[in-house]
């Protein structure tokens, strides 16, 4: 694994930004995995500021989204696809037929149940011949996009059941905790595991201690971040707090 540390929040998001904008130079149509969350939006906000500014393209990419929420409506103020539209969608030039969330409200016109979404959202990257990027936050309990603790290692996308401490984290999005919904649809560890490059960011106190796991403990399914050290491309983006319990200063 990579490490790098930065001072701070800005960096941390330029830096992950500068590397999405390298694979897209050298691969246009990139696909690229997306993340949700409070950590990836400077990088999503820098990627704005290069295709305003310094004409980046996303025109010609295709993005997979790590999980959403279900019981959300793609429409709901706190799905995963409103956020994703809000935040970076709605700015750049991709075309919106190559972006994909996975639904949260199933069964729909188009899906009668979760399972044959999986089986769709997998053969869906597989069809594009595997994501060449992927972006990744963390939970404070080392979860990679909604894989909590006990997760298998090898797991596809799949439905979970989120811990209470995952929604007592998540609750500052929602009007009260009762909001949050307490089950989620997400990519599997396995299904990331296959991306061709990872880049991990996290920033926070919150976040040191999932991290010092991922990186210096055996690999587990109680730190799923943790399965990366086995991935052969990730590099982990963190600012000095998220570094700090790591025994090796970076
Ligand atoms: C959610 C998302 C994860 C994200 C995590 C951390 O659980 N499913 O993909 O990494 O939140 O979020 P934040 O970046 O807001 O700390």
């Amino acid at each position: 694994m990579n490490i790098i540390v930065f001072d701070d929040y800005e960096q941390v998001s330029r830096a992950a930004a500068e590397i999405f904008a390298k694979v897209l130079a050298r691969k246009p149509n990139a696909v690229l995995g997306l993340a949700t969350g409070s950590t990836p939006l400077g990088m999503y906000r820098e990627l704005i500021r290069r295709h305003k500014k310094e004409q980046l393209s996303f025109a010609r990419m295709t993005t997979f989204n790590l999980d959403e929420y279900i019981g959300l409506t793609p429409d709901h103020p706190q799905s995963y696809r409103r956020f994703m539209q809000e935040n970076l969608f709605s700015q750049i030039d991709i075309p919106p037929e190559n972006t994909h969330v996975p639904f949260g409200n199933i069964p729909n016109e188009q899906f009668d149940s979760y399972d044959t979404f999986c089986d769709y959202y997998e053969s869906e990257i597989a069809k594009t011949g595997g994501i060449d990027v992927q972006i990744l936050g963390i939970g404070s309990d080392g979860h990679i996009a909604f894989n909590e603790p006990g997760t298998p290692l090898d797991s596809r996308t799949h439905v979970v059941a989120l811990t209470e401490q995952t929604i007592r984290d998540n609750a500052r999005f929602f009007e009260s905790i009762h909001d949050v919904p307490r089950q989620a649809i997400t990519m599997g560890v396995g299904t990331i595991l296959e991306a061709r490059k990872i880049v991990l960011l996290a920033t926070g106190k919150n976040k040191a201690e999932a991290i010092r796991g991922a990186i210096e403990e055996q690999m587990t399914d109680q730190n799923t971040a943790s399965a990366l050290q086995n991935h052969p491309d990730t590099t982990m983006i963190l600012d000095h707090a998220a570094a700090s319990l790591l025994r090796q200063k970076k």
